[in-house]
């Protein structure tokens, strides 16, 4: 059975958080000094976590993506890939990671079932990293990002642009990824919860990132076929395709069909919504599956929200909560949520 919400979307992906904790602190997500992390006792189990992808699955939510936090944070993480792999309604199995952990994991997750990986990188230099990440480990990013290509056949990178960080690094990110034949795609500075920094000034818009690849390689060509994935994809004059995923000046709600579930059993079905569903409650009380389904449906089929639209339509756009917005309730967390 396919879910449709308001506006016909379907409910086609779903981002899976397996842990609120992470080991990076990137200024644009965890810029600050404490966190409230979410309650051991209510984090969800392997099989939990499992049993809700089915759920979704079956509904039509057939990509499953593991996000964090930093989800190779998550103690054998691939016992949950391997889980999670043998369910034949889950047929796209991707994750998102800081890359830090990841030459040791790269292949014991490609042998239990993982597909594909995209791994942040913002800035080639270990300096930078280093004052804006609160970590001295970049070479070990690096080499995570070696490990993926030799493991995978599907390897991404993810650059947050902003500006006075690494703007000056838009033209250097890519010949780094055009050189191992990777996709790399930007990512506009967004005004999500945890980024209680974001100032508009420091957002460098899909058009100024085109234009200095521009002024670099030659004007890039729009490829067709956006589909329901956040980047538009670009061709190099040489050939090689990146992508930008502008939510911040243009975003994608129209064709939005993701939902997130962060490591607690909370659904969010936008980005920006303020709230969630508690699935964890049902589930611990012993739901059966399809009494689970019947409540993804009916919430999938109220859905209306077009955060990032709304965001775009704010005059004095500011930071989306204060902290003591996000300390009342951690969930409002990027690094919570997963992106
Ligand atoms: P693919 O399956 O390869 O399309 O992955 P993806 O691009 O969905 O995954 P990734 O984790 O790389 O997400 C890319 C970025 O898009 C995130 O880090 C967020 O910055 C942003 N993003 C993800 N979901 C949403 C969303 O629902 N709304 C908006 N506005 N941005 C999102
Ligand atoms: N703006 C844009 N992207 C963000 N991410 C986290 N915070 C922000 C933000 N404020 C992205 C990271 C990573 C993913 C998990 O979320 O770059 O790719
Ligand atoms: Fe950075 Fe991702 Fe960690 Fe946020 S969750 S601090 S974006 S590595």
């Amino acid at each position: 059975m396919k879910a449709l919400d308001r506006f016909g979307r379907p409910l086609g992906s779903l981002r899976l958080s397996v842990t609120d904790r992470c080991n990076m602190r990137c200024g644009y997500c965890m810029p600050n000094e404490e966190y409230t992390w979410l309650p051991r006792s209510s984090i969800l189990s392997f099989e939990e976590l499992n049993r809700l992808a089915g759920v979704f699955a079956s509904l039509g939510a057939q990509k499953v993506r593991l996000t964090g936090g930093e989800p190779l944070l998550r103690h054998d993480l691939a016992g949950l890939v391997r889980l999670l792999a043998a369910q034949p309604v889950v047929n796209d199995l991707a994750l998102t990671t800081n890359g830090m952990l990841l030459s040791d994991q790269a292949e014991g997750l490609r042998d239990a079932g993982l597909r594909r990986v995209t791994v942040s990188l913002d800035t080639l230099s270990p300096g930078r990293l280093k004052a804006f990440a609160r970590t001295d480990r970049h070479a070990s990013i690096i080499d995570g990002i070696e490990a993926a290509r030799r493991h995978f056949s599907s390897v991404k990178l993810n650059s947050v642009v902003l500006r006075g960080y690494n703007d000056d690094e838009v033209v250097a990110l890519l010949e780094f990824a055009v050189e191992r034949q990777l996709e790399l795609r930007y990512i506009e500075y967004m005004d999500v919860g945890g980024a209680t920094g974001w100032d508009r000034q420091q957002v460098v818009s899909r058009a100024e990132i085109l234009d200095r690849i521009a002024q670099r390689f030659g004007r890039p060509e729009p490829v067709d076929g956006r589909g329901q994935a956040p980047a538009e994809t670009f061709r190099l004059p040489g050939g090689s395709q990146f992508g930008i995923i502008g939510s911040t000046t243009a975003p994608f709600c129209g064709s939005c069909d993701r939902s997130r579930i962060t490591a607690d059993g909370t659904w969010y079905l936008c980005l920006y919504a303020d709230r969630g569903v508690d699935l964890r409650r049902p589930l611990r009380e012993g739901a059966t599956d399809d009494e689970l389904r019947a409540l993804v449906l009916q919430t999938w089929s109220q859905r209306a929200d077009r955060g990032a639209e709304q965001r775009l339509a704010v005059a004095e756009r500011g930071v989306l909560y204060p902290i003591e917005g996000l300390r009342a309730d951690p969930r409002r967390e990027m690094h919570t949520r997963g992106g």
